[in-house]
């Protein structure tokens, strides 16, 4: 299970950064670990502690978050990517930038796709598992994601207005899969969200659906 936001160091003082809090990464880790599996979560910088129940490894950079997870990649049968990875990074400046000197004009570099990267060297046994955030044409520009990512099930957020997850203890999700069907989940906690994805991946795994 991947989980929260990454950070990316401009300075030694500043980073870019997104609105993850970690809670739904948290909670997916915690119902996986009680449904039996053994779990490893990686994670950026959170708004809430790792749960005791997984074997945690805490990242800063989408670089560092990547490396984690690819590094083991075949020691693992389920992939969950929650984390909200930058999509683009920055080399750091050495020295704290000053304001009087700075152009304005930070050059930004595409970071790694995790779950891409996963897709394109995925084992048959492997099952992966993605989460897209959208503000708009969510279920379009989630299907479109899966496929290009090569993902088996992808759970869409909708961000944005009033149903905006960041933070909350709910969240609206859509479940995707890659055979073309989707699954409304409705509006619920995180915890419960993360139950019925449990569910649904001991289920995938053992056949039954
Ligand atoms: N993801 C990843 N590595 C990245 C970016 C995203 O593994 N460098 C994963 C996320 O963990 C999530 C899925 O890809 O499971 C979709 O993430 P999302 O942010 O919705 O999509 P992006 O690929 O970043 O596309 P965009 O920001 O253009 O919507």
């Amino acid at each position: 299970v991947t989980a929260g936001p990454t950070r990316e160091a401009i300075d030694p003082v500043r980073f870019l950064s997104n609105r993850s809090s970690g809670r739904m990464g948290v909670a997916l880790a915690t119902a996986l670990s009680h449904a039996g599996a053994q779990v490893t979560l990686v994670h950026g910088p959170m708004e809430v502690p790792p749960p005791p129940c997984s074997t945690n490894i805490a990242v800063e950079s989408a670089a560092a978050m990547a490396e984690a997870v690819l590094s083991r990649a075949d020691s693992f049968d389920i992939f969950v990517l929650c984390a909200a990875v930058a999509d683009f990074t920055v080399q750091p400046a050495s020295q704290k930038l000053k304001k009087d000197r700075f152009n304005g004009i930070l050059q930004l570099e595409p970071t790694t796709d995790i779950l891409a990267s996963l897709g394109a060297r995925r084992q048959p046994r492997q099952l992966l598992v993605g989460f897209a955030a959208e503000s708009e044409a969510a279920l379009e520009n989630a299907r479109s994601k899966l496929v290009r990512k090569g993902a088996d099930l992808l759970f869409v957020n909708q961000v944005g207005g009033p149903d905006c997850p960041f933070s909350a203890e709910n969240s609206h999700l859509t479940c995707l899969d890659a055979c073309g069907s989707s699954r409304d989940l409705g509006r619920a906690a995180k915890m419960q969200h993360a139950q019925t994805i449990a569910t649904l991946l001991h289920q995938r795994r053992s056949g039954t659906t």
